[in-house]
This record gives structure tokens, sequence and C-alpha cells, in this order.
């Protein structure tokens, strides 16, 4: 198979770009599921909330996660080599506070929820939507952020079953109406 980079090693130009602030305005009206994603290993549990989240492939089931290096648990994620993507439902705001909040620790941020260990050793929500448990196949820095591409070992649905998502949208939480 061919792989087909194109273009290959290109650089942005200064004059053919927006600013940080248009960007981040245009990106506050695309929604997106708001998750946090944990991992442990040597280094204990860690976590943090992402909504940069999506699917890449289903053969093999493929998720990529882009993680801001300054997140204090971006090292941790590399070096453990797993995470657990934990999607979450309406309702859930005070997790995704707690681990988007700097300064709550890790013990307080994991506190406000209930966890088990997945296959990989990764904490799984126990009433999250749907968790998946990964390996992480590959890693490319761009800009601020890594892109981790993951490999799902498993999924599994929550406790509560579906209920409405929730939804980062306009800089803030929303939930899922079945239209
Ligand atoms: C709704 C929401 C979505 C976020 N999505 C991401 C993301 O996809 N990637 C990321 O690196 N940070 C994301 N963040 C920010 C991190 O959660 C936050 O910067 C980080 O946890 C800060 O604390 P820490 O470095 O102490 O962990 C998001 C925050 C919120 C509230």
């Amino acid at each position: 198979m061919t792989n087909i980079v194109a273009p290959f090693g290109y650089t942005p130009p200064d004059e053919e770009t927006v600013s940080a602030d248009i960007f981040r305005n245009g990106m506050a009206a695309l929604s997106s599921a708001v998750t946090v994603v944990t991992t442990d290993g040597p280094h204990g549990p860690h976590g943090f909330t992402a909504s940069a989240v999506c699917s890449v492939s289903d053969t093999p089931p493929t998720l990529l996660v882009c993680v801001n290096r300054s997140t204090s648990a971006h090292p941790y994620i590399l070096e453990h080599g797993v995470l657990a993507i934990n999607v979450l439902h309406e309702g859930q705001d005070h997790l995704s506070n707690a681990f988007s909040s700097r300064s709550r620790s890790m013990a307080e941020r994991f506190a406000a929820g209930k966890w088990h260990k997945g296959l990989t050793g990764a904490p799984v929500l126990d009433d999250a939507l749907v968790s998946f448990d990964c390996r992480i196949r590959e890693i490319r820095d761009v800009g601020t952020h890594t892109v981790i591409i993951a490999h799902v070992v498993d999924a599994t649905m929550g406790e509560a079953g579906i209920r409405s998502g929730l939804v980062w949208f306009n800089r803030q939480y929303n939930q899922t109406i079945p239209k």
C-alpha cells in the first residue's frame, strides 16, 4: 500500500493564515462531544477533559485525540502508552470541570466519579455514555498539540445506557436532543 502525504513538509506561509482568535471563534461553532481522557501506569492515574477526539477508522478500530503539550497528563499518557476516552452525558459537567481545572489535584479529579480499571489498566468511568480503552499506536506533534492515534482494545457502554450526550458548543455545555 502506498502512503500519499502531500504536500510533504508543508510550512504555512505567514500571509496565508488566520489569527488564533479567528480560528478559536470559528471553532466555537463546531460542536463536539465532551470526554475525559485518562491513563494509569507507573506514574499513577492522570486525566484531562478533551473535546478534540474523533473516529479515524473502524478497521482496525482507531481514534485520535489531540493533547496540548502543556497539559499535566501529557507526559504520563505517552509514557504509559495507554489511555481511556470516557464520553460524558448531560449532567456530568462537574466531571468535565474537575478534569479541566488546573487547581484540582488528580486525587480530587478522580474523586468526582466512580472508576474501574480497563483492560489496559487505564481508568474507565462506571457511568460514562461509552468508554474506549486504547493503546497508543502513533503520535505526531503539530503546533502546540500532540496528535495521538490510538487503537481501541475495548469499548464499554456505561451503566446508564444511551442518554443525552454532553456537548461543547459556543463555549458552553449543551446537550444532544433528538430531532
Ligand atoms: C470542554 C473542554 C474541552 C477541552 N478539550 C481539550 C482537548 O481536546 N485537548 C486538550 O489538550 N485540552 C483540552 N481542554 C483543556 C484541558 O482539559 C485543560 O487544559 C487541562 O486539563 C488543564 O489542566 P492540567 O494541565 O492541570 O491537567 C479542554 C477543556 C474543556 C473545558
